[in-house]
């Protein structure tokens, strides 16, 4: 099985366990590390909406914890069946953790349906280059 074939069987098993009940969308989502390792995640609600998570956070918790630190793939499947692209504010917590291959791909319930690059999704993005503190630490960009 392909890395991709793989991240979309890691997202679906995800998505299998999203806690969405206020929703009805539960989203799965898997990342490829630099080394081969695939973390995932799944969106978990909360009574007080606001609190909810997304789905690529929770996989991007589970990649910092096994400490690695840059995405080469994400994938998303959720919602309605139909292709999702990442919410604002994850892009922006996956940009964290790219480069300027780093790849989003966008699947239906059967499979990858597109692939953008991250970078398209978040054109002229804030990030770890615009701090000063990105000259001490080479493990972001
Ligand atoms: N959601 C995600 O988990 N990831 C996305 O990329 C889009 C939206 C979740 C948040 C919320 O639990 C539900 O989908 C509906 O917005």
């Amino acid at each position: 099985m392909n890395s991709i074939d793989r991240l979309f069987e890691a997202a679906k098993a995800a998505q299998a366990r999203a806690y969405a009940p206020y929703s009805g969308f539960p989203v799965g989502a898997a990342l490829l590390a630099d080394d081969g390792a695939i973390f995932s995640g799944c969106n978990v609600e909360n009574a007080a909406y606001p609190n909810g998570l997304c789905a690529e956070s929770g996989a991007i918790a589970a990649m910092v914890i096994a400490g690695e630190r840059r995405i080469t793939d994400v994938l998303v499947v959720g919602g309605a069946g139909g292709p999702l692209t990442p919410c604002g504010a994850c892009r922006q917590r996956l940009f964290e953790f790219s480069n300027d291959e780093t790849r989003v791909h966008l699947a239906d319930a059967a499979g990858p349906v597109e692939v953008l690059l991250l970078r398209e999704l978040l054109p002229r993005a804030f990030g770890p280059h615009d701090l000063a503190i990105h000259q001490r630490d080479d493990n972001t960009r």
